[in-house]
């Protein structure tokens, strides 16, 4: 069964991971910095055990303590997670049914002189129209976090992602383009606020014995269960855990907007820096990220060659933008979403809807932004990934094909 999403990590850098074991953690992350400083460009860099740990880290040096931070209503759940938990008020923005980033119409609806941060998430890996955002931000005294959670590769005006913005963050989260068991990253490109930025992480912890040792075990699997001829054995549990990790999301969500203390404590205590064996996976894919991410484009191409586009609608890059398709999501225009998936399962390709979770949230705030409500109810997406090969694409498109050709709403 083809996966739905892998690692893309070769047998040479899982013997570096191994090595990690006898090395210490600062010796890796300084090696990390170095890349993301010489590789990247980003001069200042700190790595925490998760993109959420990471963004909160970014708005607690700001402060946004009884302030508006305003988020694209169509992402990750972490997104909002990370603003509660640094008592920020999450302000959410449409997003823009063509690119499925945030709406950059609504955005000045919404901006205020309440208006602490702007957080702009380049969703699946297609880069955010910088240039036209940072127009409209101009006026407004507010900071930029460039959330490129999905988006480690991806370029805009030539530039990675992460030289956008005040801050930037990144995942290294089981399914992200870079993959590390586990992790994040945050860019400081605001040198004003380096100094909080710095006290803050020195507070955190090392990560535990138990934790560093789990961050292995999930590299592992992932590794040896990307394959087509194992991934079969796992696909029903990856899909139990996926859909339990989403409830304790939304519920957690849920308590912290009604003030829970005790949620919030226990979800910061949960931070720490970076895992070691996180710092080696991530170091050994850096150094050909280029190579990784170019050939997720390529599948992307061939994609987007063959799917039939009378019946769905792929999300639009900006002109300057390069996308590093950490998912490949397609909107179905008119086919029920959920056969579709089982017909696709049952022929031997795991396929994803995303974030339909975000909808209990709309409903909690009394908001239902139109293009995001639509996102959740049909997008779907397909495998894209490191480890696919040219007759697993045709397989993806042609079974695609007939599956949204004989099934309608
Ligand atoms: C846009 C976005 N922001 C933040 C996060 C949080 O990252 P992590 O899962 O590493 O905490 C994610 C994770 O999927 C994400 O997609």
């Amino acid at each position: 069964m083809i996966p739905r999403v892998a690692a893309d990590v070769t047998r040479k850098e899982i013997t570096e991971i191994l090595k990690a074991l006898a090395k210490n953690s600062s010796e890796l992350i300084s090696d990390l910095e170095k890349s993301f400083r010489f590789q990247l460009g980003f001069k200042k860099s700190f790595f925490l055990n998760s993109g959420t740990a990471a963004l909160y880290l970014a708005l607690k040096s700001i402060g946004v303590e009884g302030r508006e931070v305003i988020i694209p209503a169509y992402t990750c759940g972490a997104v909002v997670e990370a603003v509660l938990l640094a008592d920020g008020i999450p302000v959410f923005v449409d997003v823009d049914a063509s690119t499925f980033n945030i709406s950059l119409e609504d955005l000045k609806r919404k901006l205020s002189d309440h208006t602490k941060v702007v957080i702009a998430v380049d969703l699946f890996g297609n880069p955010v129209d910088y240039y036209a955002l940072r127009e409209i931000l101009e006026s407004y005294d507010v900071y930029l976090i460039d959330d490129a959670a999905q988006a480690l590769g991806a370029k805009y005006d030539n530039k990675y992602l992460g030289s956008f913005g005040d801050f930037a963050i990144f995942s290294f989260g089981l399914g992200k383009g870079v993959t590390g068991g586990g992790g994040g990253a945050l860019i400081v490109n605001n040198n004003d606020i380096l100094d909080k930025v710095e006290e803050f992480y020195s507070q955190l912890r090392e990560p535990s014995s138990f934790e560093n040792v789990k961050v292995l075990y999930k590299i592992l699997s992932m590794f040896l269960f990307s394959r087509k001829k194992l991934y079969g054995f796992i696909r029903e549990r990856v899909e139990r855990l996926t859909v339990h990790e989403d409830q304790e999301l939304v519920n957690r969500i849920l308590k912290l907007f009604s003030g829970d203390s005790i949620v919030k404590d226990k979800r910061i205590k949960s931070f720490s820096k970076i895992s070691k064996f996180s710092a080696a996976a991530v170091l050994g894919q850096i150094a050909r990220l280029d190579c990784i991410v170019n050939r997720r484009r390529v599948h992307a191409k061939y994609l987007l060659s063959n799917l039939n586009f009378e019946r769905i609608k792929v999300q639009e890059c900006p002109k300057l933008g390069e996308h590093a398709y950490s998912r490949f999501g397609i909107v179905l225009k008119c086919s029920s979403r959920k056969t579709v998936r089982e017909r696709m399962i049952i022929e031997g390709i795991d396929v994803e809807e995303m974030y339909s979770y975000m909808l209990k949230i709309y409903e909690y705030v009394n908001y239902m932004p139109p293009n995001a409500t639509m996102l959740c109810k049909n997008i779907l997406c397909l495998p894209i990934h490191g480890r696919l090969e040219l007759e697993d694409l045709d397989f993806i498109a042609a079974t695609f094909n007939r599956v949204i050709g004989s099934h309608k709403s």
